[in-house]
């Protein structure tokens, strides 16, 4: 029913110089596979099959390693390096994979707007690929959203709880709690200083949005550090109807930083790295 996911893409990742001077922080690796790949193949147990990536310059990378490369499947074809490459062969081989450039950097909000092209008029989900979410007892963060939408066809965000003094990291939301972990968004405020912050629900990056999210954040300014931000465009949509706030199941790493990425790295490795 959902079938097209965005990856807003086009982000410097300053946090990670000097090795995203030249590559995409999206590629960066968690073992054997980049950080994007995991937010694909997430997004593909949930039942899509177009990635719709909204990238930048210096981004080619991303298109190169969901594509085919010739020369070095010829090469490795019928050793025993040729099983390596069939998770991604899959993906490729079920996903059809559409590119947009974000031309400068104005914010999330103005990301995912760019990706109305890709999208079009139908309900779609959102992975921020820095944001690693592993459930390893049942069904993926985006799977469990689904569900979830299939129920109330709305627009949802993912949250979990932080450390009060970490909400100016995050979006942070407000709600009345209607189901176990299911929360009516009343107030959402984008990265709030601990004294201003309503709650510690921290939104992280996977959502589904209706497409009616395109037209609100036309109408939406620019809101923290003059960005557009995606969180004020929920607001303004839940000002209008209902958007939901989604407790998940699982694990999130924060790949973005340092520390996160290497939290990730080392719980992957306890989990598959006697696979590898
Ligand atoms: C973005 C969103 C923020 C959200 C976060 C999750 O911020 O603007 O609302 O909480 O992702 O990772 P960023 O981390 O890109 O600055």
């Amino acid at each position: 029913m959902i079938k097209k996911c965005l990856f807003p893409a086009a982000g410097y990742g300053t946090r990670f110089l000097p090795v995203t001077k030249a590559m995409p922080k999206e590629m960066l690796p968690i073992l054997t596979k980049p950080l994007i790949q995991y937010g694909v193949e997430e997004a593909v147990e949930a039942g899509m099959d177009t990635m719709a990536i909204i990238t930048g310059r210096g981004k080619r990378a991303i298109e190169d390693h969901f594509d085919i490369s010739y020369e070095l499947e010829s090469q490795i074809k019928g050793t025993s390096k040729e099983p390596l490459l069939n998770e991604i062969r899959s993906l490729i081989d079920r996903c059809t994979f559409t590119y947009t450039r974000q031309k400068t950097m104005k914010g999330l909000g103005d990301a995912i707007y760019k990706g109305e092209a890709l999208i079009g008029a139908e309900p779609f989900a959102v992975v921020l690929a820095d944001d690693l979410c592993i459930n390893e007892d049942g069904d993926g963060i985006l799977s469990q959203m689904i569900k979830l939408y299939k129920r109330y066809r709305c627009s949802i965000v993912a949250i979990m709880e932080v450390d009060k003094d970490q909400t100016h990291k995050y979006g942070v939301i407000d709600g009345k709690e209607i189901e176990d972990g299911i929360y009516m968004i009343s107030n959402m405020i984008e990265k709030p200083d601990p004294k201003e912050a309503p709650t510690n629900l921290a939104i992280i990056g996977r959502y589904i949005l209706t497409p009616e999210i395109f037209k609100v954040i036309k109408n939406t300014k620019p809101g923290k550090n003059s960005e557009l931000q995606i969180t004020d465009a929920l607001m303004n949509l839940a000002k209008k109807g209902m958007v939901l706030a989604y407790k998940f199941k699982g694990r999130r790493f924060d790949c973005g930083s340092v520390d996160g990425y290497v939290e990730a790295t080392n719980y992957l490795y306890n989990l598959k790295g006697e696979k590898l």
